[in-house]
């Protein structure tokens, strides 16, 4: 029954079954979110293009290739949002939440939109699920926030899950870390692939994101930032490090850690799933405490992550089953339609899970769908008003009291 049109490339269908475990990692992370006292924020699903290109960074593999942008009947350019964090910090501002007591702890989560090339566990449209702390420097900011995601990969149960560590500096030390790296890759050029060549000026550290074997090769024996940091910064990442071992997370130390957006300062981190292939990544974060004045306003230091769910869900690669129903009521009769609907209502009101059937089946047909549908009792109502209750698992069948119907399916709870 294929139309011709089907879900852009890079897209996809959330289909109820694979929706269910979806909900639950949904409702996980909520409650998690919830404890730890991060609150929900929407934002909308596009912003002025100038905002990414300002906050993602022009340099990046996001806002040079992979944004969709359009341009508004009024001539605006707009761009769907590829990322979550640029957008809450420019509500942070907008909402002047920098005069509540900081920091300011956000959760979100939602659609986001890159053109990259579609594979398993990359796509045009995913979602994210993230938390952003604004308005702390302190290192247990970073703790709070890692630990976090780890509790939440943890109890949904991801397999094989390892985080890793790095520190980009504060941007002054980086700055002069930057120079040191231009230099030697320009000593290196002729080894290196053309793309890493042509970014030596604008990006030099995405050289160490390179996956051919001569930049490979040459960055082994590059100069490494984490070697390169200042007292307060290197202090800063001991005290974050020192914060994760004694909440017993795991982690190891990559020296040679970069992520694909520019605003990050100091602390980085990613979380990888060895059950996934080449889109490992599962999550990942880490500082940005340029990013709020780089966007206009006062300096705000600010850390938080964001988790790919699609992958998630392909590492777990598990069906979560059908809730079933409490009740399914029957009509025996034509006669009793009006009864089953206003019975249903009342069903569903008590707090119960209650269907009826919509199809027009035969007694026959709707116990077969009942029990399709997992539901555990099915209340049959009579041409002469009385009602019969089923109990599906046994199959026993007795009279019920027809004044009394809710209190015979609730057991007198309701
Ligand atoms: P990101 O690393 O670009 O960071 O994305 C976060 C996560 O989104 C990734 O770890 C990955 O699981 C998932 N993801 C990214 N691109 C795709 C895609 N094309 N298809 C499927 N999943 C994808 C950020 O976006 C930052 N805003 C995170 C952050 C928050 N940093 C500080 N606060």
């Amino acid at each position: 029954m294929a139309s011709k049109f089907q879900a852009p490339r890079g897209t996809f269908d959330v289909l109820p079954g694979p929706g269910r475990a979806r909900a639950r990692l949904e409702a996980v992370a909520a409650q998690l979110f919830a404890r730890a006292g991060y609150e929900p924020i929407q934002t909308p699903a596009f912003e002025d293009t100038d905002l990414f290109e300002r906050g993602v960074g022009k340099s990046t593999d996001i806002v040079q290739k992979e944004m969709f942008t359009f341009e508004d009947k009024g001539e605006r350019s707009l761009t769907l949002r590829p990322e979550g964090t640029a957008p809450i910090c420019r509500a942070y501002l907008e909402h002047g939440m920098h005069k509540m007591a900081q920091p300011v702890k956000l959760s979100y989560g939602g659609p986001f939109f890159r053109h990259e090339r579609p594979q398993a566990g990359r796509y045009r449209q995913f979602h994210q699920l993230g938390v952003e702390a604004i308005g702390s420097d302190s290192p247990l900011a970073d703790a709070e926030v890692i630990v976090l995601l780890s509790d939440l990969l943890g109890e949904l149960g991801v397999p094989g899950v390892q985080l890793k560590l790095g520190s980009l500096g504060s941007l002054e030390a980086r700055r002069e870390y930057l120079e040191e790296l231009r230099g030697y890759l320009r000593k290196n050029k002729r080894k290196l692939s053309k793309e890493v060549r042509e970014r030596i000026d604008l990006n030099p550290l995405r050289a160490f994101d390179a996956d051919d074997e001569g930049t490979r090769e040459v960055m082994a024996g590059a100069p490494l930032l984490v070697d390169r940091l200042g007292d307060e910064d290197a202090e800063h990442f001991a005290e974050v490090r020192a914060l994760l071992d004694a909440a017993g997370v795991g982690y190891t130390i990559d020296g040679s850690l970069v992520r694909g957006i520019d605003y990050y300062t100091r602390t980085i981190f990613t979380f990888d799933c060895d059950v996934l292939g080449a889109q490992s990544e599962i999550g990942g974060g880490g500082r940005y405490d340029g990013l709020i004045e780089q966007l206009g306003g006062p300096a705000t230091p600010a850390v938080g992550w964001a988790c790919g769910v699609e992958r998630i869900l392909l590492a777990l690669d598990e069906e979560v089953e059908g809730p079933g129903r409490d009740a399914f009521v029957a009509i025996a009769a034509e006669g009793q339609r009006q009864r089953a609907v206003a019975l249903t209502r009342e069903l569903r009101r008590a707090g119960l899970s209650a269907e009826v059937d919509l199809a027009g089946r035969g007694l026959k047909g709707q116990l077969k769908h009942a029990d399709r549908l997992g539901a555990r009792q099915v209340l049959i109502l009579e041409e002469d008003g009385s009602a019969q209750l089923r109990d599906m698992q046994s199959g026993e069948q007795r009279p019920a009291d027809p004044g009394n119907l809710v209190d015979e399916l609730t057991g007198g709870e309701s």
